[in-house]
């Protein structure tokens, strides 16, 4: 049995879907069961927060491996409260979605911090394990949507600076191998696109895919920062500002080439993924 956890997010959404294509067995964890993936993969479901012990101890119960996705930096203790469910119920082995930057020693935000503290956590399970480091996922660009539809442009800082970006399916499809076959304990995969793309850039590629021009708007750092923080608690729209930031030193712009080896296809480029999410552009 294979547990997903954060099975109605980005990532754990398209790893059930994946799992259950594949005919492996899935237990998915989820605090509202509303909220499952669309369309329902063939697996089955517990409900619960990662703050309910009883719940994650129905979740981990005769689990062989399982899927760590947190949310909260805030919360260090979801990560550790999943770790010691899985070493209780006799789980052998944990793969945990973190983030390429932790592997930058230059980037010290809440976030990079909350997801190295999180790796020590998994690494020091005693457990087998494997650690999954996207760069930023190509559906971040689903909250310029509203925008796009709104107003035909899209306002962001920098818009010039090329991000690696990665299809979350890609990072999903490294998640199921590492949860399904020998060979990755104690690896940690950095998981990119196969290339470097500008905000602009991805907005030419979003208006050719739609048929109609799009406008770009830079905004200031600063304004970048109220816009967050309208919508984030403001340690995290800070960190989230400095995350923006380190885009500008050119540090998020190398192309790793561990997708393509690990799954023996190129990474899914931007425009595969605005093919596929087209509609919520319209
Ligand atoms: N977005 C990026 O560009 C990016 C890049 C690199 C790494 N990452 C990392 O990826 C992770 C997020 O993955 P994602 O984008 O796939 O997730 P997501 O779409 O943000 O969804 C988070 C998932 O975690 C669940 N969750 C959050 N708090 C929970 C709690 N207390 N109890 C139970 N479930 C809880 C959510 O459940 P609900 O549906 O109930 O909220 C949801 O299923 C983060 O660690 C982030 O740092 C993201």
């Amino acid at each position: 049995m294979i547990l997903v956890t954060g099975a109605s997010g980005t990532v754990g959404g398209e790893t059930a879907r994946l799992l259950a294509e594949g005919g492996h067995r899935a237990r998915l964890l989820l605090r509202d069961p509303a909220r499952l993936p669309d369309p329902r993969p063939a697996a089955e479901v517990v409900v619960g927060d990662y703050d309910d012990p009883e719940a994650l101890r129905a979740a981990m119960s005769g689990v062989r491996a399982a899927l760590i996705v947190t949310a909260d930096p805030s919360a260090p203790r979801h990560d550790a409260a999943l770790v010691r469910a899985a070493r209780q119920a006799g789980a052998r082995r944990l793969v945990k979605l973190s983030a390429l930057a932790v592997a930058n020693p230059a980037a010290d935000d809440l976030i990079t911090r909350w997801q190295r503290e999180a790796e020590e956590t998994v690494r020091s399970s005693g457990l087998e394990y494997t650690l999954l480091r996207p760069r930023a996922f190509m559906s971040n660009t689903l909250g310029w949507a509203e925008e796009i539809r709104r107003t035909g442009t899209v306002r962001a800082w920098p818009v010039d600076a090329p991000s690696a970006c990665v299809d979350p399916r890609d990072v999903a499809a490294v998640a199921v191998r590492a949860l399904t076959e020998p060979g990755h304990a104690g690896c940690a995969y950095p998981l990119t696109g196969p290339r470097a793309l500008t905000v602009r850039q991805q907005v030419a590629v979003l208006a050719h895919a739609l048929g109609r021009p799009l406008a770009v708007e830079e905004l200031s750092e600063g304004e970048l920062r109220r816009r967050l923080a309208r919508r984030w608690p403001e340690p995290l729209a800070d960190a989230l500002a400095e995350m923006a930031a380190r885009r500008l030193d050119g540090g998020t712009a190398r192309v790793d080439p561990t997708v393509e080896k690990l799954l023996g296809r190129p990474a899914r480029d931007y425009s595969q993924w605005v093919s596929e999410h087209l509609s919520a552009f319209r």
